[in-house]
């Protein structure tokens, strides 16, 4: 994103000051930043602190004449690469989405022609609104990219969906935003591989015990949802098979949620054909075949766990007769990284296995370290976030399905 300029437009929530350290961090990688506030905006950061921050001066009012003899707001609003509305409060998507021009930030908005990635936060009920639901539904209709908030505790002590997502995730959006940009002459936006389907496996499997226990894995899902959100964003038709985990749907996936390996099995196969498959699952290895009642303690010890083998979904899958055209798998190794994962390409009918090293706490994390392990042989994709990986793999599935066109080098940052 280096030498890339964004509009940065402040909206006026508890979570603006986090906007201060987007701007340090688009600055910090070289992104040269036009701060706009809003008058809400203005009640939470300074326009001093986020200029001094941008170091560019920040717009606050339609009427400011003496930018207007600069730049006009038509001219202003066509100047960047990408327009960021962080935070993107209810009112101010409410506003954009019914196309009112009543300040400086929703003309801005109106008048522009240059990609807009809106990033949200706001309390869980307004988050939840039938009205913000529709708004939201209205922005993503007219092209314009809304993140999903994050889950969590927020200012006014209520819990859900609704806080401004991580800064690192905001950059990660940013990033596919305006790749976007770059190869606008593509057929129409973020559609390299549109008409294609992909079936895109996330999260660990629970495999039922009892009525209450289950035997599971620490996957948290991050890596599948985010490679099915980045298909997305290329325009393929994702089926996302989820298993039991604690994360938003990815915009304009479709997700079916699956407890046990066999449920996940079962749910793949039903999907099938698909033009690629991705299976990032954590699936468990082994089932016990589940007791009808709860298991008690007893004087005769502790119950013996008979462990049965469960279906492998990538192995079936890559030597299906329905096998689409690319398959890929994971494989989270704690040694042997690059032996292993060659291994596995064979015996699963894999084309690419994305390998990592696990011993050192990747399950659940942001960030991750992987190797593409092709039949041509290994890369090293260095530590990265899994945002960017599914990104880079996005782009590596795109070269595949449409080599011919003009795109950016997924291995240049
Ligand atoms: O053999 P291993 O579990 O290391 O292989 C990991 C890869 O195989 C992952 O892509 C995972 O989603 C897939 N897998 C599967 N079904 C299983 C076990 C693993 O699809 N039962």
């Amino acid at each position: 994103m280096q030498g890339k300029t964004i509009l940065l437009i402040v909206g006026g929530g508890i979570a603006a000051f986090k906007s201060l350290e987007l701007v340090r961090e688009l600055r910090r990688a070289g992104v040269r930043v036009t701060p706009v506030l809003t008058e809400n905006g203005a009640r939470f950061v300074t326009p001093l602190s986020l200029g001094a921050l941008a170091e560019a001066p920040v717009r606050t009012s339609l009427w400011d004449l003496e930018a207007e003899a600069s730049m006009g707001h038509i001219q202003l609003s066509r100047s960047a690469d990408l327009i960021v509305v962080c935070p993107a409060t209810a009112d101010l998507m409410a506003r954009a989405a019914t196309g009112q021009a009543d300040d400086l930030a929703s003309t801005l908005l109106l008048a522009t022609d240059t990609p807009v990635l809106m990033v949200p936060a706001m309390n869980v009920r307004m988050w939840e609104h039938p009205a913000t639901v529709r708004n939201i539904a209205t922005l993503r209709r007219d092209g314009i990219d809304v993140m999903e908030p994050d889950v969590g505790e927020m200012a006014c002590g209520e819990f859900g969906p609704g806080r401004l997502p991580q800064v690192p995730a905001i950059m990660a959006a940013i990033d596919l935003a305006l790749d976007d940009f770059d190869f606008a002459e593509r057929p129409g936006p973020n559609r390299w591989l549109a008409g294609k389907t992909a079936i895109v496996t996330a999260g660990p499997t629970h495999e039922a015990i009892d009525p209450v226990r289950f035997l599971g894995n620490r996957s948290s899902g991050k890596q599948g949802f985010a490679i099915a959100a980045a298909l997305a964003h290329h325009g393929v038709d994702v089926r996302l098979i989820a298993g039991p985990v604690d994360l938003p749907t990815p915009h304009g996936v479709k997700r079916t949620d699956v407890v046990s390996a066999a449920d996940m099995a079962a749910a793949v196969a039903e999907r099938l054909p698909a033009d690629i498959a991705v299976m990032v699952a954590a699936v468990a290895d082994w089932r016990v075949e589940k007791a009808p009642g709860k298991l008690k303690k007893s004087a005769a010890g502790p119950p013996l766990l008979q462990l049965v083998e469960n279906p492998d979904i990538l192995a079936t899958t890559g030597h299906s007769t329905q096998r689409p055209r690319l398959v890929i798998g994971f494989a989270a190794e704690t040694g042997d990284l690059l032996d292993n994962a060659a291994a596995k390409l064979a015996r699963k009918g894999a084309d690419w296995i994305v390998a990592n090293d696990v011993s050192h706490g990747i399950f659940g994390a942001d960030d991750t370290h992987v190797h593409l392990v092709t039949a041509k042989g290994s890369e090293d994709w260095g530590p990265s976030s899994k945002d960017t990986v599914a990104h880079r793999l996005a782009l590596r599935i795109a070269d595949v399905f449409c080599p011919d066109k003009e795109r950016p080098d997924p291995d240049a940052d």
